[in-house]
C-alpha cells in the first residue's frame, strides 16, 4: 500500500490539481498540509521556538507539570497514535510518563522529516515499537496490522483548530471510531484570547511565520514549474474574533498573472488574497461542544496557570 509507506509523499498530482482547484475559487485558497515538505517542517520547528509563539512552548509546560496525572488518566499499554508527528518532541514528554507504551505510530505528510524524526526517537527509547506512516492524516488510515495496544490518538499542537469546525467534528468521529471501545484521545487546544497576543503569535517580528506561509509558492515554483517570484507576496495574519479563528494569507504586491505546470493561468490582482489556514481558537466550553458532537467526552481539562492552552482528554462516551 503505497500511501502508508514511511517513503511516498502526497503526489505532485494531488499538489497541482488543490492548486489549480483553489486558485479558481472566489476566495482563492491553498490546503495548509502543502506547508510541510522537510523545508517547511523545519521552518514550523523554528516557529515553535519563537519568542511569540505561545502555544508549543505552553503545551510542553502543561505536559511536564501534569504529566503524571495525564498518565493516570491515559492508562497503560496504550498505542500512541499520533496525526502530524513532525519532530515528536511532545510525544517524548508523554512516552516518558505513560507506563508498559505498546507502541507509537507517527503519522506525517512529510517522508523525510518523519524518517529523521523516527531515527532520533528509535535511538533515544530502544524499546520502543515505533510504526511509522507517511500519509495525509485527513485521508483514511489504517494502523499498521502488527501494532498492538488498546489506541490513544494524541493529536497535540492545537492541530485540530486548522480544521473548520465542522471538519474537526468529522475527523473526532474518526478517531473516537480507531479508539473505541477503551481508547481515548488526548488533543491539544488552543484557547481564545486577546488579538495582540494571537496575531503575533502568527507574525512574528524574525519574519519566520512569513517564510513558511510563502514555502507553499517555493513548493510550486519547485514542484510545480509556477513562474511566479515568492516575494511577489506578503503574509498576514489576522483573527477574527467573530468566527474565533485566526487566518493566514498571502497577499498580492502587484497585478499578476500566475501560469501553473505551463498550462494554468490565473490572474491575481493587487491586494487580492490566497488563503492558506485558519487556526481556530476555542473556550473549554466550546470544545467541549465539539467534542460532543463526535460522541465524544471531555474527561478532563489540564491548562497552564495563565489559561492560554489547554491539553484534554477524550474518552469514547
Ligand atoms: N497548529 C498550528 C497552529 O494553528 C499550526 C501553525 C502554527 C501554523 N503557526 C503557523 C500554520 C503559521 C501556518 C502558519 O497554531
Amino acid at each position: 500500500m503505497p500511501s502508508q509507506s514511511i517513503h511516498s509523499d502526497p503526489s505532485t498530482e494531488a499538489f497541482l490539481h488543490d492548486v489549480v482547484s483553489g486558485l479558481q475559487r472566489e476566495q482563492k485558497e491553498i490546503p495548509s498540509k502543502y506547508f510541510y515538505d522537510k523545508r517547511g517542517s523545519e521552518l514550523f520547528d523554528q516557529i515553535c521556538e519563537l519568542p511569540e509563539y505561545y502555544p508549543t512552548r505552553t503545551e510542553m509546560e502543561i505536559m511536564r507539570d501534569s504529566g503524571v496525572d495525564i498518565a493516570d488518566k491515559v492508562g497503560a499499554g496504550r498505542l500512541v497514535v499520533e496525526y502530524g508527528s513532525g519532530s515528536s518532541l511532545k510525544t517524548r514528554i508523554l512516552l516518558d510518563h505513560l507506563e508498559e507504551t505498546a507502541g507509537y505510530v507517527p503519522i506525517d505528510i512529510s517522508g523525510e522529516h518523519l524518517e529523521d524524526s523516527v531515527a532520533a526517537l528509535r535511538q533515544e527509547y530502544p524499546g520502543l515499537k515505533v510504526h511509522p506512516i507517511c500519509a495525509d492524516y485527513t485521508s483514511d488510515i489504517d494502523l499498521p496490522s502488527d501494532a498492538e495496544g488498546t489506541p490513544l490518538v494524541f493529536f497535540p499542537g492545537s492541530t485540530i483548530g486548522n480544521f473548520t469546525p465542522d471538519q474537526a467534528v468529522d475527523f473526532l468521529k474518526r478517531s473516537a471510531e480507531l479508539v473505541r471501545p477503551a481508547g481515548g484521545a488526548l488533543v491539544g487546544v488552543d484557547l481564545k484570547k486577546d488579538r495582540d497576543r494571537l496575531e503575533q503569535a502568527y507574525d512574528d517580528s524574525e519574519g519566520v511565520t512569513a517564510e513558511f506561509n510563502r514555502n507553499v509558492l517555493h513548493r510550486m515554483k519547485k514542484e510545480l514549474d509556477a513562474d511566479l517570484e515568492t516575494d511577489a507576496f506578503e503574509h498576514r495574519a489576522v483573527y477574527d474574533e467573530v468566527r474565533g479563528r485566526i487566518e493566514m494569507h498571502l497577499v498580492s504586491l502587484s497585478d499578476q498573472d500566475v501560469c501553473v505546470a505551463g498550462e494554468h493561468t490565473f490572474r491575481i490582482e493587487e491586494g487580492e488574497t490566497i488563503r492558506t489556514e485558519y487556526s481556530y481558537k476555542y473556550n473549554v466550553e466550546e470544545f467541549a461542544k465539539l467534542a460532543n458532537a463526535a460522541d465524544l467526552n471531555v474527561e478532563d481539562v489540564w491548562t497552564d496557570a495563565n489559561q492560554l492552552f489547554s491539553v484534554q482528554y477524550l474518552s469514547a462516551a
